[in-house]
């Protein structure tokens, strides 16, 4: 499919939560290298090494660091022009009636409320911005096309549910000019994709990087893999 990126992002200002490692810490240092002030969200500041970020101390499950996020973003720089819904917990593993109500309990709280109600705190700025971008890191667990099973039900539906929310946001701001896209990294060798996945950081930071330099006029509400979209 052809788009038109950004070249770099000269002015603009991103917003990537769980940027203390893995995809999230990928994605945040490849956007400073495209010239974004970067804001790192971490549950511990101190987690984050980069110096060239801004980090904020942001646990998507915490309504207050959520508003102050985004009031902090707004009052020093003026703007949000992208966010990077990334942020993800592996939650229970077992099957349904197997895994922990608590578990379960987290990995909603963390994989799908956070993104949403967070989301909802960013869009005023998001809309105001020209061609204001919403990138969140999904899984193919959460594709509903592919069929599930094989456990993590959890993990599963709160996946299908940001596929959701990315359908709704286009649905319901594409015509404002927001472009609202989710990604599936692939399997990645991070703390949650253990050691033996097939791909690197780099190679799971890509599209959604990519989706982050998407252009006004560009897609929305789709579903990507390497590039291309892919089957909800
Ligand atoms: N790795 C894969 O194979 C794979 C495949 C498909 C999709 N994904 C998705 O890619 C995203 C990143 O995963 P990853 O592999 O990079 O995982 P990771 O290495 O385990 O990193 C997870 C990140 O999320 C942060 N986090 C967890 N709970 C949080 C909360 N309540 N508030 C704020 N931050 C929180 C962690 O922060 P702390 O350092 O504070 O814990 C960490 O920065 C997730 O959404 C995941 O579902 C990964």
């Amino acid at each position: 499919m052809d788009v038109e990126l950004h070249d770099d992002l000269d002015g603009q200002v991103a917003l990537v939560t769980g940027a203390t490692r893995g995809i999230g810490a990928q994605i945040a240092a490849e956007l400073v290298d495209l010239g974004a002030t970067v804001y790192a969200g971490a549950r511990d500041p101190a987690d984050v090494g980069a110096a060239d970020q801004r980090t904020i101390e942001l646990d998507v499950t915490d309504d207050a660091e959520i508003e102050a996020t985004v009031e902090r973003i707004v009052a020093e720089t003026g703007r949000l022009d992208v966010l990077v819904n990334n942020a993800g917990i592996g939650g229970p593993s077992e099957p349904l009636h197997a895994a922990s109500t608590a578990g379960i309990d987290a990995t909603l709280a963390t994989n799908l409320r956070g993104p949403t109600v967070l989301t909802k705190h960013a869009l005023p700025f998001l809309l105001d911005a020209d061609g204001g971008r919403v990138v969140t890191v999904s899984s193919g667990m959460g594709a509903l096309a592919e069929g599930m099973d094989g456990g993590s039900p959890a993990y599963r539906i709160s996946k299908a549910g940001v596929n959701g929310l990315t359908v709704y946001l286009d649905g319901e701001y594409g015509s404002d000019g927001l472009l609202a896209n989710a990604a599936s990294p692939g399997w990645v060798r991070t703390d949650m994709g253990g050691s033996e996945a097939t791909r690197s950081v780099a190679a799971g930071a890509d599209t959604p990087v990519w989706l982050a330099r998407f252009a006004p006029g560009n897609p929305g509400g789709r579903f990507w893999r390497d590039r291309a979209t892919v089957e909800w």
